[in-house]
């Protein structure tokens, strides 16, 4: 367990209470709560502007609504917050300097940053990444690994109870056509001992043998009806065959953690929970949606029907739950899914993170989920959906010939594309510290273009953009980190003890810019884990970057001219790096030493 701090108030929520209850004063009881819509301001450091939509139903002008809640706030804080009246009847509020400091030295102390634990209570499930086995990951599983592990991280941070799960499609139909091959061809090579060409060469093995097994399947009809038959045997429970597909899907779960453990996502064969769990379910499942009347036989198949989803030519289109062959699909497996994790796991928050075209499926499913009385007001399901990796030109990404990018590659020229950017600049590291801080830059370049455009829009795989070293890119982030650690390094004990800040301390503009922007990190994160959009955190890290180069140009922290001042700057230098280094850390990004 981490240790759980009680949170830092942010600035924002203390001046929002402040409002509140100047409000509170002046308002008649039937408005005494309404929002004191406080935000951070360019004119000051907050701004409130409640009073103008508030006037109106008070029949008072808004200027005067604002001049009386400003007299009860003044009165309330006793001068400590500077309280001004500007334009139409908004507040222009500031803290005090001793307040920004203390600010400071409160998040600086605690080493959660003062961040709270909001989602506290809740038993969350981020289903994310469920490649296919016997298949090689491609691009399309680029989004849902890079987004569902943050998520994960994310909330794990905010106090969730989070179990990953990935769901891998263990239990098709392909599985018949790959055991008979392997069948057939005894000698076939398809283990990653198989081949000697390295990590790279395990993901493909199997990918080959797939290859080769679904050409026979799609020209040999005898070979095809032998495979059907033998998904039969297999689904029936037949001891021989299902000895083979553990081994296939224990081959492919090893090719899959190497990607994994190249893009440092936390998924280890733990997390598993593939569509054959579920199977021991599925009548069930059937049997009760029957009963409850909330799936009908429809042509001999079991169908749950909606109103308003409806194809092409207007006929209505259903969830299969069993086809009429008595075989079990996706739909089946996603309901048995849903069922066992809110009545097994107990399940209060459910996130699916799965790409936009499966939004009618999922609509489909929790509906389904909610008829039957398993998914209700208690539980949130939602599904995270998002958008595509598009290669150049925003066309579909493909490979020069046309076919599917692996995803093995394209981190592996992301990598050797930061090593390229990182090696035009000047540097003192060492060939191994290269390798690892080129890795790290590549990867987490990767991840931030992904994790920075918001969730639900496509975005072009550009790798020259991705590992520049200017812009809102990852390696900017990186790059603005390792800037502030060799700062500290300089200082004579390395920057190791965290710094005294003296509140009495003078505050320049810069300097209050980048704390009151550090005190932002911890609503940031709760509202990234409500409304689960990481590009959120991403944008503000950007912020606070760009801030602490304002900041650095203005103010000197080495050579500041009292010890005083020099303690409190470097107070911010160690409370932006710990800022930075633990938001990165969230969105999966490493922060290399130097670089
Ligand atoms: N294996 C599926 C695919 O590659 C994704 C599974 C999504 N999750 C779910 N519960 N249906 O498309």
């Amino acid at each position: 367990m981490s240790p759980v701090s009680p949170d830092v108030r942010s600035l924002e929520d203390v001046t929002r209470d402040a409002v509140a209850r100047a409000m509170g004063a002046v308002l008649p009881p039937e408005l005494a709560d309404a929002d004191p819509v406080v935000r951070r301001s360019d004119r000051a450091d907050f701004q409130a502007n409640a009073a103008l939509s508030l006037a109106k139903k008070i029949g008072a002008k808004p200027r005067e609504l604002a001049e009386s809640i400003a007299t009860a706030l003044r009165e309330q804080t006793g001068g400590q917050l500077g309280v001004e009246l500007a334009g139409p009847g908004f507040l222009n509020l500031t803290v005090t300097d001793e307040a920004v400091w203390s600010q400071v030295a409160a998040r600086l102390a605690d080493d959660r940053l003062g961040v709270g634990t909001p989602q506290l209570g809740r038993r969350t499930v981020v289903e994310y990444s469920s490649p296919n086995i016997a298949k090689e990951m491609h691009v399309g599983h680029l989004r849902t690994t890079i987004i569902g592990d943050a998520l994960a991280r994310l909330l794990e941070n905010q106090g969730a109870e989070v179990i990953r799960q990935n769901h891998l499609g263990d239990w098709g139909t392909q599985f018949g056509m790959l055991i008979q091959y392997l069948d057939d061809h005894p000698d076939a090579k398809w283990r990653a001992e198989d081949l000697d060409d390295g990590d790279l060469g395990t993901v493909s093995a199997l990918d080959g043998l797939y290859k080769l097994a679904r050409a026979q399947f799609d020209t040999d009809a005898e070979f095809a009806d032998r495979a059907r038959r033998r998904v039969v045997t297999l689904q029936a429970g037949d001891e021989a065959t299902l000895a083979v597909w553990r081994e296939l899907v224990a081959e492919s779960e090893k090719a899959f953690q190497v990607i994994y453990d190249y893009l440092g996502v936390s998924l280890t064969t733990e997390h598993s929970a593939g569509e054959s769990s579920y199977n021991q379910y599925l009548d069930g499942v059937a049997a009760e949606l029957e009963q409850a009347g909330v799936a009908v036989i429809s042509d001999g198949a079991l169908c749950v029907f909606f109103d308003g989803i409806t194809g092409a030519d207007g006929s209505p289109v259903p969830l299969i739950v069993r086809k009429s062959d008595g075989g079990y699909g996706y739909a089946a497996t996603d309901l048995a899914t849903i069922r066992y994790r809110i009545r097994d796991l107990k399940i209060n928050r459910l996130l699916y993170v799965v790409g936009s075209p499966q939004a009618l499926h999922f609509r489909m499913v929790f509906e389904t989920a909610r008829r039957m009385g398993w998914l209700t007001d208690e539980v949130e399901a939602v599904h995270v959906g998002f958008g595509n990796v598009l290669g150049p030109g925003g066309k579909p990404f493909k490979t020069r010939a046309g076919g599917t990018v692996r995803l093995i590659e394209l981190l592996d020229s992301a990598v050797q594309r930061a090593r390229a950017e990182i090696e035009t600049k000047p540097h003192t590291l060492s060939p191994e510290e290269l390798e690892t801080v080129a890795h790290q830059a590549g990867i987490g370049a990767v991840k931030y273009a992904d994790l920075s455009t918001s969730r639900t829009k496509d975005y072009t795989f550009d790798l020259d953009r991705m590992v520049s070293f200017n812009g809102n890119t990852g390696v900017y982030l990186q790059y603005a980190n390792t800037r502030i650690r060799s700062i500290l390094r300089k200082l004579p004990d390395g920057g190791e003890e965290r710094s005294k800040v003296s509140a009495d301390g003078p505050l320049a503009p810069s300097e209050r810019a980048l704390a009151l922007l550090n005190d932002q990190f911890a609503p940031t994160l709760t509202e990234v884990a409500e409304t689960l959009e990481p590009h959120r955190l991403c944008g503000y890290l950007f912020s606070l970057a760009k801030a602490f180069t304002e900041f650095y140009e203005a103010c000197p922290v080495l050579t500041a001219e009292t010890d005083e001042l020099r303690a409190n700057r470097v107070a911010l230098c160690q409370l932006t790096g710990a800022t930075l280094t633990e938001g990165l850390r969230l969105l999966g990004i490493p922060s290399p030493e130097r670089m």
